[in-house]
C-alpha cells in the first residue's frame, strides 16, 4: 500500500481530524451540504461511494436517498468497513463495503447505480472514470468533491517541505477543481463545478488540534512517517513563527464539487 494511504487505515484518527477541520473552517457550510444542496436524489436507491473512508459523505448522503436504498462503500481498508456500516444505518439506510485497491476497472453492470460518489477519493484512481460513467445509468448522477490545486500545498515550501509540497500537488492534479470539468468532459456530457471556498483558521488555544492535523498529515510529508510520529522540528519552529507574528495560522483550503450526468458511453 502507497504511504499516502496509510493515513486512512485508522477510521477513527481519519475520523478525528475530519471533525478537526469542519472546527476550524472559515465556511461554516458543512461541504457535504454543499455538495448535496439543491439535488433531489429522493428515488435513488442504488449508491456506489468509492473511496468511502470511514462514511464522512455516505452519513450525509444516505439521509437524502430512497428509504429502500442501499449504499455500497469501497474503499482499500477493510478497517473502515465497521464505521462506514454504522454511518450509514444511522441514517436508516442499508449499506454494504467491498474491500479493494481500485484501478481501472469496476465489477459491476453497466447502467446499475443511480448515484456514483467519490469525496477527497477520485485523485488516487481517476483511471477509473470510464468506468463509473459505465456503471452509471442514463439517468445517473456522479458527484465528486476534491481540492484545489491552489490550496493543496499552502505553506509547505515555506516551511522546508518543498518535494512533499510537488508530490501533494501532482496527486491533486490527477483530479482537481481546475481541471475537473475537462476530465469529466470527456465521459459526461453534462458537467457543473460549484466552488467551495474555505480555509482552517487556528488560534493559539487550538495549537493542540493544529498539531493532531499535521500528525495525521506526516505520511504524506515524510515517506516514513507514521501519524502517531513526532511533529519534525521545522515544522513546529514554522507553527511558533506564525503563531508569535500574528497570532494563528491559516491554511488554505478550497475545494470544487462536480455534478457530472449524461454519461457519453450509453
Ligand atoms: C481522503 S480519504 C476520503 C474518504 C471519504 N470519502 C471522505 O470524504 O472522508 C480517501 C479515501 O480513499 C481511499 N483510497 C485511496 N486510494 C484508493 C484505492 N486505490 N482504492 C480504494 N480506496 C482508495 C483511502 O483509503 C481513503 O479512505
Amino acid at each position: 500500500m502507497s504511504p499516502s494511504l496509510w493515513p486512512y487505515k485508522a477510521p477513527s484518527s481519519h475520523e478525528t481530524m475530519s471533525a478537526i477541520i469542519r472546527r476550524r473552517s472559515t465556511n461554516k457550510t458543512d461541504v457535504r451540504e454543499a455538495a448535496l444542496d439543491g439535488l433531489d436524489l429522493s428515488s435513488a436507491t442504488k449508491i456506489l461511494d468509492l473511496g468511502c473512508g470511514f462514511g464522512f459523505m455516505a452519513e450525509k448522503l444516505a439521509g437524502e436517498v430512497a428509504p429502500d436504498a442501499e449504499l455500497l462503500g469501497v474503499d482499500a481498508w477493510q478497517s473502515n468497513e465497521k464505521q462506514f456500516l454504522e454511518k450509514v444505518s444511522s441514517a436508516g439506510r442499508s449499506g454494504r463495503f467491498h474491500c479493494v485497491e481500485l484501478d481501472s476497472t469496476l465489477p459491476w453492470e453497466n447502467k446499475s447505480y443511480d448515484v456514483v460518489v467519490c469525496c477527497f477519493s477520485l485523485y488516487f484512481f481517476v483511471e477509473i472514470l470510464p468506468e463509473v460513467a459505465r456503471v452509471l445509468r442514463p439517468d445517473g448522477l456522479f458527484l465528486a468533491v476534491t481540492h484545489s490545486e491552489h490550496s493543496v500545498a499552502g505553506d509547505l515550501p515555506a516551511a522546508g517541505f518543498e518535494k512533499a509540497a510537488t508530490g501533494l500537488l501532482s496527486l491533486t492534479r490527477n483530479f482537481s477543481a481546475e481541471n475537473g470539468s475537462e476530465l469529466l468532459g470527456a465521459h459526461f456530457g453534462d458537467v457543473t463545478r460549484v466552488n467551495y471556498i474555505n480555509s482552517l483558521r487556528f488560534e493559539k488555544e487550538h495549537l493542540d488540534e493544529l498539531f493532531t492535523y499535521m500528525r495525521f498529515k506526516l505520511p504524506f510529508l515524510l515517506p516514513d512517517a507514521k501519524p502517531t510520529d513526532e511533529i519534525p522540528d521545522n515544522l513546529a519552529r514554522y507553527v511558533g513563527v506564525a503563531m508569535a507574528r500574528s497570532g494563528e495560522v491559516v491554511v488554505e483550503k478550497n475545494d470544487a464539487i462536480f455534478r457530472a450526468r449524461r454519461p457519453l458511453c450509453h
